[in-house]
């Protein structure tokens, strides 16, 4: 099994806790009591840096998980499902935590995550781009290809079962970097609007010596590269409307913007 399905909006989930916590824990563990009961071979999880929370950096799988929103607590609680389900009833699962993903194909259309794709949305549509803050909060921002297959294949690999593994790019970049080199795969000069900052971990990157170790390494696809990929594919499909989440359930404090 290859659960990935998530409600993957860090920020939001703050002002959605219940929603967060139905979808992506309590499906979680429909998923796993149903892996349980059908004895699979393994079980495969996207987790995410977000269950670090503000630590040191780069995060290291060995770091204690210190989850400061709803979304990471809920992948927290799924990894730690995860193991006691190993403990009690064999399951093997293997826990991903990936970073920052973007690449063709990706959700463009949701102004509450995937600052890459909102970034691309909103020079398709002539908008200024906004940055929570001063934009030097830094993030490691991972092509696709440098995390999927990894994860595909992970299954086949013997050491893999039981683990945790970090899994993406090594470089952080400031937002305020990723800014320049989407503009310039863009070709313009973007306009920024700089808005209040929210509550988010400033620096979030992580290291990735573990899954090289037990994965091998690959050279990784640099931001430049693909984000011009990307461009290319968003150029092709164009924009796409954005909507507000229905069910803001905590409206107290909800980011400018949202
Ligand atoms: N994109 C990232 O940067 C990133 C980083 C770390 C972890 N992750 C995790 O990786 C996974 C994939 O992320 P993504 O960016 O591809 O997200 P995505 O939103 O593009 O894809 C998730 C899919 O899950 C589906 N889904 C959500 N809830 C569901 C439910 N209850 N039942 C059935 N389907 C449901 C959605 O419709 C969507 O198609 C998620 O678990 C996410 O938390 C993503």
């Amino acid at each position: 099994v290859y659960h990935l399905a998530a409600y993957a909006a860090e920020g939001l989930s703050h002002f959605i806790r219940r929603y967060n916590y139905q979808n992506n824990l309590v499906g979680s563990i429909n998923l796993i009591n149903l892996s349980v009961l059908h004895e699979i071979k393994c079980f495969v999880f996207t987790s995410s840096i977000a269950v670090y929370g503000a630590n040191q950096v780069p995060m290291t799988e060995d770091l204690t998980p210190q989850p400061e929103d709803p979304y990471g607590i809920s992948k927290y609680a799924v990894e730690l499902d995860l193991r006691a389900a190993q403990h009690q009833f064999g399951l093997n699962h293997i826990i991903f935590r990936p970073h920052n993903v973007y690449g063709e194909h990706q959700n463009i259309g949701d102004k509450y995550r995937n600052v890459i794709g909102i970034f691309m949305n909103q020079i398709l549509q002539g908008k200024p781009l906004t940055v929570f803050g001063d934009g030097e909060q830094t993030r490691a921002f991972s092509y696709i290809d440098d995390v999927a297959p990894v994860v595909a294949r992970s299954v086949l690999v013997p050491g893999a079962y039981g683990e945790v593994f970090n899994v993406g790019g090594d470089q952080p970049y400031t937002v305020n970097e990723l800014v320049r080199v989407i503009g310039e795969a863009f070709g313009v000069t973007p306009e920024m609007t700089y808005l209040p900052t929210r509550n988010e971990v400033k620096h979030a990157f992580s290291a990735h010596t573990k899954a090289e170790a037990c994965f091998g390494a690959q050279p990784a696809v640099p931001l430049a590269e693909g984000v011009d990929r990307m461009v290319e594919w968003v150029r092709r499909v164009g924009s796409r409307q954005t909507k507000d989440f229905a069910g803001i359930e905590v409206p107290r404090g909800l980011p400018a913007g949202w």
